[in-house]
């Protein structure tokens, strides 16, 4: 696969733009696979982020774009992230207003489109001819849609074939037909799509791609079915033989406490003792007291797909055990809101820090006994990862990657972790019991650490299989061309 040139569309891409996940791993990807030969680039929505001095930034010209019935100019912003190219593509549709995402499709839809489209142009005109077009999520879906259709018979597209990794199912970014039609793409007919979502950014780039994947084994047998499918169940089953899961790595050079300059104290295995500096700075910070329990940490987008519901459940068992919570967040105001209150309802024993901070998201991983996951559905998630690779041992629910991540210690002699099944209360607050028992047994634990801190989640295995997904991709695509 060495020589493949793989052109990725997202949203977030860190270190320039990370929201989630999503930022982390299309900043790790695309170096993994650069290790493996490939020449990647990286293509971004350019909404006026602001790019750290130590980028050298160039401004290409990219001409113009057709859209709406007149053309609208293509900017470019080129940079170097970790040795991979990433070009920032903008023009009056994407606002300059420095937001990611914004709170509808009346704005986003023809951010979105206008970039997937406008990107496909500034390949063309750096002469960037992908063997692959890889998409992630639903944002650039129209890329895929359009690659499908009109790229079809365009010379320069006819060899590229078409991959979406699906990041969340939830997120289909439907109704976007008026900014299809801004693009010159007829909204979509497929039968397969129910109605709804027929112009929908991730149900096209479902129906378009040649081979689709999502970010663990267990999250891509999930969406075939009812529950978790979102509605789009159908439409995945129908390409079943092409939708896999690949489970997420970690990148251990950007997540790595003995190399993490933001931490009170720096550690690693060896070094374990020195960690409960990191327990008693994050206190401090806090504003926690000390305490013999055990402190519980939950970093995430507030969202319904999170569990705070049962986090908020569970709060008083917590206090009664004499554990300790901090949950660091960001997103919708209602679940704040109910956090804080929460906060305020058992000050000394939980503290709850509104908005994206990455430097105390380290420090909370790096102090912290137990990192919570107990979401609803979790295609991978990289908290329990990266709680384990500090030494915070995961409690997760049964669900998507954290179930492909983290083994329980009861059922397993090689746990690295608490796993709990339903959706309740109850089965968190046994699995919380559980926890705070272990911690009381202070070798026990240490030796939980320890192999939670050794599992091995580097890209390396995910980006082998990119690889093949790459190659399947490029020989179904050349199959279809012959047919
Ligand atoms: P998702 O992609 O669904 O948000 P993941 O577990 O895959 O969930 O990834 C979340 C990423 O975002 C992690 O790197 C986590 O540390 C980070 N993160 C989430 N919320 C915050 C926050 N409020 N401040 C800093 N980092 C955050
Ligand atoms: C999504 C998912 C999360 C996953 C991340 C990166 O935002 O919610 O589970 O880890 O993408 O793939």
């Amino acid at each position: 696969m060495g020589g493949l040139k793989v052109l990725m569309l997202a949203a977030e891409a860190a270190p320039l733009v990370k929201v989630g996940g999503l930022g982390d791993v299309v900043g790790a990807l695309p170096v993994a696979l650069r290790r493996m030969g490939m020449d990647v680039r990286v293509m971004l929505p350019d909404n006026g982020l602001r790019v750290a001095d130590e980028y050298k930034v160039r401004r290409l010209d990219a001409g113009v774009l057709a859209w709406g019935g007149r053309s609208e100019r293509v900017t470019v912003r080129c940079l170097k992230v970790n040795g991979c190219l990433h070009y920032l593509v903008g023009g009056r549709p994407i606002a300059h207003d420095g937001k990611v995402y914004g709170a509808d499709m009346v704005g986003d839809a023809p951010k979105f489109v206008f970039f997937a489209l406008a990107a496909m142009r500034v390949a063309e005109r750096l002469l960037f001819q992908p063997d692959v077009l890889h998409v992630h999520d639903a944002h650039p879906g129209a890329a895929l849609y359009w690659l499908g259709t009109v790229g079809r018979h365009h010379r320069f597209w006819q060899g590229t074939a078409g991959v979406l990794t699906i990041h969340n199912l939830a997120y289909q970014f439907n109704g976007a037909a008026d900014a299809l039609k801004d693009g010159g793409l007829e909204p979509g007919v497929d039968v397969r799509i129910p109605a709804y979502a027929r112009s929908g950014l991730l149900a096209l780039g479902i129906a378009n791609a040649d081979y689709v994947n999502t970010v663990s084994p267990t999250y891509a047998r999930e969406i075939r079915m009812a529950v978790q499918g979102a509605g789009l169940q159908k439409l995945l089953r129908a390409q079943r033989t092409r939708v896999s899961g690949i489970l997420n790595g970690l990148d251990g050079s950007v997540w790595n406490p003995a190399r993490d300059a933001v931490i009170a104290a720096e550690f690693d295995v060896r070094r374990l003792a020195r960690r409960k500096l990191n327990s008693s700075a994050l206190r401090t910070e806090l504003r926690l007291p000390a305490a013999a329990g055990p402190l519980f940490a939950l970093v995430a987008r507030l969202d319904w797909q999170k569990g705070l519901d049962l986090v908020v459940g569970v709060a008083p068992q917590l206090h009664a055990l004499g554990a300790q919570l901090v949950v660091l967040g960001s997103g919708s105001r209602d679940i704040g809101k109910q956090l804080q209150a929460l906060a305020r309802a058992h000050p000394g024993s939980v503290a709850v820090r509104l908005g994206f901070d990455e430097a105390l998201a380290r420090r909370i991983y790096a102090g912290a006994d137990v990192v919570l996951v107990p979401s609803r559905y979790e295609p991978c998630g990289l908290t329990q990862l990266i709680g384990m690779r500090y030494g915070a041992i995961p409690l997760v629910r049964c669900t998507g990657g954290l179930a492909d991540t983290v083994l329980d210690v009861a059922s397993n002699a090689r746990g690295t972790g608490f796993v709990f099944g339903k959706y309740t209360v109850p089965a968190l607050a046994r699995a919380v019991r559980r926890a705070c028992k272990l911690f009381g047994t202070p070798l026990a634990w240490r030796a939980v650490q320890v192999r939670a801190m050794q599992a091995d989640f580097s890209w390396k295995p995910a980006a082998k299989q990119y690889a093949e997904l790459y190659a399947n991709a490029v020989r179904a695509r050349r199959r279809g061309n012959a047919a």
